[in-house]
Parts: C-alpha cells; sequence; structure tokens
C-alpha cells in the first residue's frame, strides 16, 4: 500500500495546513517549534519521518527572518532523520521583491533564500503568485508557481459580469498579471507608470488605456503599506473611473494598511490566506487557497501534471 504523505505545518501557517490536512484526510503530524530565549530557534518532527514524503507549509511573511528560519532548521531535520522527498510549500515567498541589482550595490535576497532553501534540503517549492516569474530560475530544484488569478477571475466574473470592465495594473511589473485577470473578464487592460520617489512611496505618474465610466479592478501580486494601491484608485477616481475593486494574493498589509485601505474609494479587496490577515475588515475578503495546496500535493503524490493550478 502506498504510503500517505505527511503535512506539517510551522508558525505562520497553520490554519492554511489545519485545511490541507482535513481536505486529504490525513493525520496532523505535531511540530515542535521553539523559539529560545537568545532567538535561536529549534524546529523539528515530533514523529519518524524516514522514507516519508514531507510537506511543509509556512509563508515567509512577518516575522520574515523568524518564519524563513523556522523552515531551514525543521528541513535540516527532516533530511537528517532520513525523510525522502521534502516539498517546501511557501504560500508567500518573502524577500521576493530583491530579485535583481536596480542599484549599484544591492543585494539579490531572492536567489541566497533559494540556495538557503537548496541547502537546508528542500527538494521541491510550491508556491504562489512569485513577484517574478523568473524567480523560479533561482531554484536548482523544481518550483511549481501555482496562482490565485483564476480564483480572482472567477470571483469577479460572478459578481461583476464582463461588461465596462477594465483590468488595471498598478505599475509595469503587473502587465501579464493584469492581461490573464482580463482575460477572464474578457475585458481590457490599463497600466499605470508607477515611480518610487523613496522606498514604500508610491507616486502614479501617467496611465496608459481607458478608465472614465468603467469598473476597475486594480490587481497585484501583493499589497504590503497599501501605497500603491491607495494613489492607484485615487487616481482612477480623478480620471473618472465609475468604482474601483481590487485583487491581490497576498495581504502582506504592513503597519496601518488596512486602515489606508479602508478609507480608499475601494469597494472590495479580494484577497487569499497565503498571510493570515492581522485584522478582519468588512472591505476585505478572503478565499483560501488551501483547496489549490491539497489538488497540489495530490498531483505530486500520483505524478500527474500540476498545470491546471498554473495555467491561465
Ligand atoms: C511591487 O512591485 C509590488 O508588486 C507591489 O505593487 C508592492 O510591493 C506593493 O507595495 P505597497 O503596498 O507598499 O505600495
Amino acid at each position: 500500500m502506498k504510503e500517505k504523505p505527511v503535512v506539517f505545518s510551522l508558525s505562520s501557517s497553520v490554519s492554511v495546513a489545519d485545511e490541507v490536512i482535513k481536505i486529504l484526510n490525513l493525520d496532523k503530524n505535531e511540530t515542535i517549534v521553539r523559539h529560545f530565549a537568545d532567538g535561536e530557534i529549534l524546529a523539528k518532527p515530533s514523529e519518524t519521518v524516514r522514507g516519508k514524503h514531507c510537506y511543509i507549509i509556512q509563508s515567509t511573511c512577518a516575522p520574515v527572518t523568524e518564519n524563513l528560519m523556522e523552515i531551514l532548521v525543521f528541513c535540516d531535520a527532516l533530511k537528517r532523520a532520513s525523510a525522502k522527498e521534502i516539498t517546501a510549500i511557501i504560500p508567500y515567498f518573502g524577500y521576493a521583491r530583491q530579485d535583481r541589482k536596480s542599484k549599484p550595490r544591492e543585494p539579490i535576497s531572492a536567489r541566497l533564500v533559494a540556495d538557503l532553501l537548496k541547502t537546508s534540503g528542500v527538494d521541491r517549492v510550491v508556491t504562489f503568485d512569485l513577484h517574478a516569474a523568473q524567480i523560479q530560475g533561482f531554484f536548482s530544484c523544481p518550483v511549481d508557481d501555482l496562482t490565485f488569478i483564476n480564483v480572482l477571475g472567477n470571483y469577479f466574473k460572478d459578481k461583476l459580469g464582463t461588461k465596462d470592465i477594465v483590468v488595471v495594473s498598478p505599475d509595469h511589473g503587473g502587465v501579464v498579471r493584469a492581461r490573464n485577470l482580463a482575460s477572464h473578464l474578457d475585458a481590457t487592460i490599463a497600466i499605470f507608470d508607477k515611480r518610487r520617489p523613496k522606498p514604500n512611496v508610491a507616486e502614479m505618474c501617467d496611465i496608459i488605456g481607458d478608465v472614465k465610466d468603467k469598473t476597475c479592478i486594480l490587481v497585484d501580486d501583493m499589497i504590503d503599506t497599501g501605497g500603491t494601491i491607495v494613489a492607484a484608485s485615487n487616481e482612477l477616481i480623478k480620471r473618472g473611473a465609475k468604482k474601483i475593486y481590487v485583487g491581490c494574493t497576498h495581504p502582506v498589509l504592513s503597519n496601518d494598511a488596512i486602515d489606508k485601505l479602508e478609507n480608499a474609494p475601494i469597494e472590495e479587496i479580494i484577497t487569499s490566506n497565503t498571510i493570515k490577515l492581522k485584522r478582519e475588515s468588512s472591505k476585505i475578503k478572503v478565499i483560501s487557497i488551501a483547496p489549490m495546496i491539497a489538488q497540489a500535493i495530490d498531483c505530486i503524490e500520483e505524478g500527474v501534471s500540476i498545470a491546471p493550478l498554473y495555467e491561465v
């Protein structure tokens, strides 16, 4: 009889992992995680993993360093305990924005994190909507970059139909994402020319595309401080947009981002639970990615194509 996979959750993704375990009808495997007084981390499985396929679910969201270190230490424990294969399911892959040298003397930290994961013993990575798809190439193991865009497409199609919709990318880096969502809705796209005069400050300089009297859906991979989405929605209103909805995969929502979004001219924000919300908001609707993770684990276990989970 085929051995069942083992799914572990670490600190940042407990509720998603519990959902996945329930969908797949697996037993919950306890992890022991200790953060010592000096900040050192110990993470290990409580039972044997010898010869098993192990899946660890953990987003590297805030506290980023601790969550990342938990994965590294836990994978090292699995490897040394003779796990057969280790898959790191990292719904939100932190450090992804440091993916190139855009100014002199900058690090490429996304590559460094990929190397650290590999060194710790990871055989495969499953993640969602990487900031830039090319980050897959930083890994020397397989990466399945699943997408939330199809979920957003289905949601907005049911809610808004397809008439007078324009999908808006808040910057040029998100054009493919906007085009993919627009293809679900038979919609046109618009693109902002975003500038960052200093870190965490977003300025919308110009826009390509027609938004006047349209229902706009702003789409982004993540909302961090909220600066980008708030600036873009204010600008859309100035340019005559009728209503504004927002779709994003990763609700990073640092500092007072939720307050800022609540005060912005936005009808609704649809996001996922790759990161747990700091607090509920009547404006933010969360759709779980647990069913997709469960399906991905099933496909990997059965050795069948995972393509429907990332094809748009
Ligand atoms: C940038 O390239 C990303 O796709 C997001 O637009 C950005 O990280 C959002 O950050 P914030 O919410 O702080 O403007």
